[in-house]
C-alpha cells in the first residue's frame, strides 16, 4: 500500500478536471483498507473515496486523502430455481458487471448497460436509466466504517433508496466505504421494455426474439446515439434531476406550456423532463468556453477540453437560473460537487 502526494486527478474524474489530490492511495484488497486507516496520512486529513469518478465535479485542489476502490472480484453466492444471488466488488467496472451477468443469462441490470462508474457507487445514487433503478434487484451491501474500520450489511431498507438517492448521499455521507454490493438477479427472464425508446430502437433493430443481450444491445444504441462518450468528451452524464412539481404547478405549466414534457409519479406529483425545460430555454448546445451544454441531450454538462470545475459549475448557475426564470422550476444538481 503505497500513498502518493500531490496527484493529479485529472484520469481519476470522467469530467477530465485537472485538480490534485494532497494524498492518493489505491485500495485493492480488504486488508489494505485496515492497514490505510492506521496510516497518520489518513487520519489527520479528510477523505474523499472515488469509484469511478463519473459522477463528480471537482471544483478546487482536493486537500484530502483520495481513496481510490479497485477491490475486484465477483461471486455467486447462492442458487435457486428462480434466482441468483451475485456479490461483485466495488471497484468492478459497473458495465463490465452488467456484461457478465448477461453473459451467464442473470436477469436484472440489462437496462443499465453502459451506465459509466464502478459498482460500488451504483447504491449511492441509485442508478437508474430506462425504467429500471438498482434497487429493483439490489439485496444487500456491505461496507466498512471510515473512522471505526468495522464492516457492516446495509439491506435495501436501511440503504433508503430514492430517485437518485440513498443514505449514503445523505444522513451517513462519506462515513462508509462501500466494498462489495449483492444484487438478485433473475434466471427465468422478466423483460423491462416499457420505456418507449426501448421500443423504437427494438423495432430498428428488426429484433425478432426477445434476450437480455438484444435489450443491452438496444440501450447501448440509445445511449451511444444520446449521450456523449466521456472517453471522447469529459462529462458525468445527466448533471440535473428531473424536478418534481405537484399537480397543481404541473397544470398551470401545462396551461402555459402545452408540449411540456412530463410524467405521472402518483395521484398528486409530476416529474418534469429537466433536459425539455433547458432546452426550452434555449441552452441545448450552450457553449461558455470551454464547458457547454450537450447537443443531443440537455441535461449533461460537457467539458470540451481544459474547462475548469468553476466554469463547468458557473454554466450549472446559469442554467439553474434560466430555468427558475422561465419556468419557475428550481433544479437541483446531481453530480457531486467537491
Ligand atoms: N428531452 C428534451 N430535450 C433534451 C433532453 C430530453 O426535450 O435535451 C425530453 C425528451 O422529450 C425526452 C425526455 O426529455 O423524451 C426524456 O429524455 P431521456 O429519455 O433522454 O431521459 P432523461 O429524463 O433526460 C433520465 C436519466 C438518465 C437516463 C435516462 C433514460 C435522470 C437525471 N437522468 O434522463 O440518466 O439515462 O433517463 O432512462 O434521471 C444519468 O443519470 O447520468 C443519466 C444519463
Amino acid at each position: 500500500m503505497t500513498i502518493l502526494y500531490n496527484t493529479s486527478l485529472k484520469s481519476y474524474n470522467t469530467f477530465g478536471i485537472d485538480v490534485s489530490a494532497k494524498y492518493f492511495a489505491t485500495i485493492d484488497t480488504l486488508i489494505s483498507i485496515q492497514e490505510i486507516i492506521r496510516t497518520k496520512e489518513y487520519q489527520s486529513n479528510e477523505r474523499l473515496i472515488l469509484g469511478g469518478g463519473s459522477n463528480i465535479l471537482f471544483t478546487k485542489n482536493v486537500d484530502a486523502l483520495v481513496l481510490k476502490n479497485n477491490l475486484k472480484g465477483i461471486e455467486l453466492i447462492h442458487e435457486n430455481e428462480d434466482t441468483v444471488l451475485v456479490k461483485c466488488a466495488a471497484g468492478e467496472v459497473w458495465h463490465q458487471f452488467v456484461m457478465w451477468c448477461i453473459d451467464k443469462n442473470y436477469g436484472g441490470l440489462e437496462n443499465l448497460s453502459l451506465i459509466p462508474g464502478c459498482v460500488g457507487a451504483s447504491p449511492m445514487q441509485n442508478i437508474g436509466a430506462y425504467g429500471v433503478e438498482i434497487k429493483d434487484t439490489f439485496y444487500e451491501l456491505e461496507a466498512i466504517h471510515t473512522s471505526t474500520g468495522e464492516t457492516r450489511t446495509f439491506n435495501k431498507f436501511e440503504c433508503e433508496f430514492g430517485y437518485r438517492e440513498s443514505i449514503f448521499k445523505r444522513k451517513l455521507k462519506n462515513q462508509y466505504l462501500i466494498t462489495s454490493v449483492t444484487f438478485q438477479l433473475l434466471k427465468k427472464q422478466h423483460y423491462n421494455i416499457e420505456y418507449g425508446a426501448i421500443k423504437q430502437e427494438l423495432d430498428v433493430m428488426n429484433v425478432s426474439e426477445l434476450s437480455l443481450k438484444t435489450i443491452s444491445q438496444a440501450v447501448i444504441n440509445i445511449r451511444n446515439s444520446k449521450l456523449p462518450n466521456p472517453n471522447e468528451i469529459g462529462n458525468a452524464g445527466s448533471f440535473f434531476k428531473n424536478p418534481e412539481v405537484s399537480q397543481k404547478i404541473y397544470e398551470t405549466l401545462k396551461t402555459n406550456f402545452s408540449n411540456i414534457v412530463a410524467y405521472p409519479l402518483d395521484n398528486s406529483n409530476y416529474k418534469l423532463a429537466a433536459g425539455w425545460l433547458i432546452e426550452q430555454c434555449g441552452l441545448k448546445g450552450f457553449r461558455k468556453g470551454e464547458a457547454g451544454v450537450h447537443q443531443k441531450q440537455a441535461l449533461v454538462l460537457v467539458n470540451y477540453g481544459s474547462a475548469t470545475g468553476n466554469e463547468i459549475y458557473d454554466l450549472s448557475s446559469y442554467i439553474l437560473e434560466s430555468v427558475k426564470l422561465k419556468f419557475g422550476v428550481d433544479l437541483e444538481r446531481e453530480v457531486n460537487i467537491f
